[in-house]
């Protein structure tokens, strides 16, 4: 089978290859893959900034694609169906754990950016009905992650929710936060890109560039309220800013570290107001059942900004890497 591999932690180490067609074992599915969207953490890897133990490997944890043969036991699928197998395929459900966070795709099970991978049958979770493989791709990681913060926060009509840039995890909090009815203010480096925010439903728009003070701004628009839930995706540059602009007893949902992870943190905020500072590293199989089954109920269409072809995955790496250029998510498709 066709197959890119990463040889190296360089964005300049993939090379397209041919490898033996994976074989399926007991409960096994065998999935032709067509479509992988980039993460943060596909970008890591490929940087070197998180450790892998073993080069050359096949790159991305995000991907869709269509069940072709089913290995002994399984029943839950069948020949055609339309599935994302899950990046964390022993993570059934529950809190995460070492046993079952350690095997990940596209760090030590093979990646997305081949014609076929074999996974446990127990992993996948169907492609929404009016979703392309591309869109159903977007789901694993960044819909999981964004899904786990509005839920986290029991996010409800009257809600205030406060999501930080317009990437892959903003853009599907956005979704999902206006599906519950909430109120939502986004803060982007781009006023182009809050526009695009805007159509999605986003009530208040912040340009973090022309008003750094963009906690205060979230606090004049509450009327000193501040926000039930800040989706924290950057980290180091911005969590002392998120903490200010949670409400009392309002939740900081901690997931990203685009600006680095070593924030000096002031506990006043915390203690005086009650904060959830809630923790998240992704989610499970039955956390992406939800999310996907949430992403059908309402009809949301996740946002792809580009669509690079298999032969163009340095292309795609270097755009995620070029850092705030694309909204939403960055796809590959094969
Ligand atoms: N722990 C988990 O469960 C989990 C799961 C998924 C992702 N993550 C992490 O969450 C982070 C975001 O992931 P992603 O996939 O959404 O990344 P992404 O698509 O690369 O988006 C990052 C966005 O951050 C925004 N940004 C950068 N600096 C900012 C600042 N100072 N203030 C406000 N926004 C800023 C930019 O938005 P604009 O261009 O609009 O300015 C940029 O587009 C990454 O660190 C990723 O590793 C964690």
């Amino acid at each position: 089978m066709k197959a890119i591999e990463l040889t190296a932690p360089s964005l300049t180490a993939f090379r397209q290859t041919e490898l033996r067609e994976p074989q399926v074992g007991p409960g096994e599915v065998l999935v032709r893959l067509r479509a992988a969207t980039l993460n943060f953490i596909d970008l890591a890897v490929a940087t070197g900034v998180y450790p892998v133990p073993t080069f050359p490997l096949i790159p991305v944890a995000d991907g869709a694609g269509e069940v072709v043969a089913l290995g002994d036991g399984v029943d839950n699928v069948a020949r055609g169906d339309r599935v994302i197998p899950h990046f964390r395929p022993h993570w059934q459900g529950g809190l995460v754990t070492a046993r079952n966070a350690a095997p990940m795709r596209g760090l030590t099970l093979p990646g997305s950016l081949a014609e076929y991978v074999a996974v446990p049958a127990d992993s996948l979770v169907p492609v929404p009905a009016h979703l392309d493989f591309i869109q159903g791709a977007a789901l694993p990681i960044a819909a999981t992650t964004a899904w786990n913060a509005v839920r986290s926060a029991q996010v409800r009509p009257g809600s205030v929710v406060v999501l930080l840039g317009t990437g892959g995890v903003s853009i599907f909090a956005l979704q999902f936060a206006k599906a519950s009815g909430a109120t939502v203010i986004i803060a982007s480096s781009s006023d182009d890109k809050l526009e695009r925010a805007r159509q999605l439903g986003a009530d208040h728009l912040i340009n973090y560039r022309a008003a750094p003070a963009w906690d205060e701004e979230v606090l004049k628009l509450t009327g000193g309220q501040g926000a039930d839930l800040v989706v924290e995706t950057v980290g180091e540059v911005t969590f002392a800013r998120s903490l200010n602009a949670a409400a009392m007893g309002g939740t900081v949902f901690t997931v990203g570290f685009v600006s680095g992870a070593a924030a000096s943190v002031n506990l006043m905020p915390i203690i005086v107001k009650s904060l959830r500072v809630v923790g998240n590293n992704t989610g499970s199989v039955a956390d992406l059942a939800d999310a996907a089954r949430a992403i059908a109920a309402h009809r949301i269409v996740p946002v792809i900004d580009r669509v690079f072809d298999i032969d163009d995955t340095r292309a795609a790496y270097a755009e995620l890497n070029a850092g705030g250029r694309h909204f939403g998510k960055l796809a590959i498709a094969h």
